[in-house]
């Protein structure tokens, strides 16, 4: 497993979850000493700035560590490329080449919820990244190991495991926060809005993409899986979701159009003419398919969605007035079906 070579830069951003005060080295170099005694180690030259969580929260980030560490089910050439298509234009860049210039033109960069960097490295990953800017990616679970493997090569790119709630930095420390389908996965998501919006300095850009608020069968449906997948350990959970995903499979393999020829209010249904698998996806039950990318992806789309305990749907609405209470103006925000992203600036 590779280690960190920590940076100075990255070193002088660090904090104390708990109060947002320095830390301090000691004469053993793989701990930070916060005032008031807590202590927090260093492993492979991460920082593991992790203070208490919930039972809820301990369980999002156990499973988003097994996800994760399934290195060779989530990257096919054909699911980044779809990935990357649909991030230029919910983002609302040109091309993958404006994406990693604007982020290399910036100075600090936090990736809040990196994962093992899936999304990052649509942009990262780049001969246009030459670390001109530092990038920091920032994951609750031990998905930062994996993102050291597969990102840690590329220039003035660093890694810590810190908590979106409690970020481990101080007040205005960055001026780019990316944060793709992680702020969701707290247990507020609101507070975790208003938690970016604390290390972003005067003047700078929080990216971010949380989930929406479906129709009445869909969330019923989401919220009974996610109860069912509660107790079972993540193997389980990961067999479960294969059932599902072969349903998906089976709705699209039928190739249907299904019209509606007005609004169903009480079901929240709009008129129109619809792919039957789409239909089913977006209203009555998450069964995500997509005959481009291999089953094991398909499984992975779907238990990201039903496995975590946490995983909060909001409006627009919603996430519109928790920006203005952070100090954030939206400069742009795109609903599509499955949710909403958001361009805004620190006031
Ligand atoms: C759907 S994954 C997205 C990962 C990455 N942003 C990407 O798009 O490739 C959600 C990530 O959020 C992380 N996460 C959940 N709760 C978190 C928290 N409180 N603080 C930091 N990360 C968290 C999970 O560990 C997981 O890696």
């Amino acid at each position: 497993m590779k280690t960190q070579t920590l940076s100075p830069d990255l070193r002088a951003l660090l904090a104390d979850p708990e109060t947002q005060q320095s830390l301090a080295t000691t004469s053993n170099p793989e701990v930070l000493q916060a005032p008031g005694g807590r202590s927090y180690p260093i492993v492979r030259g991460i920082p593991r700035l992790l203070p208490g969580h919930d039972e809820a929260q301990g369980q999002t980030q156990d499973c988003f560590a097994f996800k994760w560490e399934k290195t060779d089910t989530y990257d096919s050439p054909e699911t980044k490329k779809m990935a990357l298509d649909w991030y230029l234009k919910k983002y609302g860049f040109e091309s993958a080449g404006a994406w990693t210039s604007f982020y290399d033109s910036r100075k600090y960069i936090l990736d809040i919820g990196c994962g093992s960097g899936f999304s990052a490295s649509l942009w990262l990953d780049s001969p246009l990244w030459k670390g001109k800017a530092m990038y920091v990616g920032t994951d609750i679970s031990t998905a930062v190991d994996v993102g050291l493997q597969r990102l840690g090569h590329l220039p003035n790119v660093q890694f810590v495991q810190g908590d979106a709630l409690r970020l481990p930095y101080g007040d205005g420390a960055f001026d780019t926060i990316f944060s793709e389908g992680v702020l969701h996965h707290t247990p507020s998501t609101a507070a975790a809005i208003a938690e970016g919006a604390r290390v972003l300095a005067k003047g700078g850009q929080f990216h971010f993409y949380v989930y929406k608020k479906k129709a009445p069968l869909r969330e019923f449906a989401d919220d009974h899986v996610r109860d069912e997948l509660a107790n079972l350990s993540n193997e389980e959970a990961w067999e479960a979701m294969r059932a599902l995903t072969e349903l998906g499979k089976a709705l699209a393999g039928l190739k249907q159009t299904l019209v509606l020829p007005r609004d169903i209010k009480v079901l929240g249904l709009k008129e129109g003419t619809f792919d039957l698998q789409r239909f089913f996806y977006n209203n009555i039950g998450k069964v995500f398919w997509n005959d481009t990318m291999t089953f094991e992806e398909n499984v992975h789309i779907n238990f990201d969605w039903y496995r975590p305990a946490y995983a909060h749907r909001q409006t627009p609405e919603q996430v519109s007035a928790w920006c203005a209470e952070a100090n954030l103006d939206v400069q742009r925000m795109e609903v599509d079906d499955s949710g909403i992203t958001v361009i805004a600036t620190k006031r």
